[in-house]
């Protein structure tokens, strides 16, 4: 008998997602699955509710209905430390690093290693050595983890951002635009990053993306979010660049259409 192709088990699922703010119905019933060492690239104009449904996976925000399933065990995630907990972690559309600190004070943020005793001082020596380690195996290069993060580029702050939610141990990763307002240079730096974490396995990848040829090239699955809800999902390689603009392009042209 022919065994089935293997799926791998969900890490993420969301079902009837709605969230509300006040009279403004950012999200009208998203379903969504993430696979386990998948990457999924979600894709939307500007308001669709893509950063809301971020938001939501990474404990930020709670949904007003709908039901989160994580790593298949049905869940509320009462918080951002709540989903960290769980082994979720998120990189901010709007980034959160200390710019005055060190690349490596910045890979430690709010998780600093402290010296055993009665002093509780910070162990830079161990933070420092920790920080290189981690960035050389994911192939980041900065010139020194001492630098302060704002003398970074624009793409290596973004790779540090990445580096760090890595550290974490973190086997859900929801990036927001992590390749927004960079040059190709820069931007093909993080796509190397996370196709390399993706080769080394056990992470799953939920990604917020502007540019649909990249979304391609990087992803496994898209979806298209418009005005709050899915509107397409399929695997990247049946799909292309000409039948995402078609879709977008279909929306605007029934936009405008009501509102003539
Ligand atoms: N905290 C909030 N309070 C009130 N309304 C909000 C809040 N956050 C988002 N919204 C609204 O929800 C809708 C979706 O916003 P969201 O930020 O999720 O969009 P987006 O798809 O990420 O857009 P962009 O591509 O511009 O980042 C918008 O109408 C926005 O104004
Ligand atoms: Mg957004």
């Amino acid at each position: 008998m022919a065994t089935p192709p293997e799926v791998p088990p969900e890490a993420l699922r969301g079902e009837d997602i709605v969230k509300r703010f006040g009279a403004v119905t950012a999200l009208d019933g998203v379903g969504l699955t993430l696979r386990q060492g998948e990457i999924l690239g979600v894709l939307g104009d500007n308001g669709a509710g893509k950063s809301t449904l971020i938001k939501i996976l990474t404990g930020f925000h709670q949904q007003t209905s709908g039901k989160l399933f994580v790593h298949g065990e049905e869940t509320l995630l009462r918080s951002v430390d709540h989903a960290r907990s769980l082994g979720i972690e998120c990189v901010y559309q709007d980034l959160a690093l200390a710019n005055s600190l060190s690349i490596y004070h910045n890979m430690f943020l709010n998780r600093e290693i402290i010296h055993r005793g009665p002093f509780r001082l910070l162990n830079n020596r161990a933070m420092r050595a920790r920080a290189a380690e981690c960035l050389d195996e994911i192939g980041v290069h900065v010139p020194s983890v001492d630098l302060p993060v704002e003398q970074l580029s624009g793409g290596q702050r973004q790779a540090i951002a990445v580096a760090r939610a890595v550290n974490s141990n973190a086997r859900i990763l929801l990036l927001d635009e992590p390749l927004a307002a960079m040059g190709a240079r820069e931007a093909g730096l993080i796509i190397d990053l996370i196709l390399r974490l993706k080769e080394k396995g056990g992470l799953s990848i939920v990604m917020i993306m502007h540019n649909y040829a990249q979304t391609l090239d990087i992803a496994d699955r898209v979806m298209l979010m418009q005005r709050g809800r899915v509107t397409y999902q399929r695997e990247a390689a049946s799909t292309s660049v000409a039948e995402l603009m078609e879709i977008v392009r279909r929306e605007y042209r029934e936009m405008r259409g009501t509102a003539q």
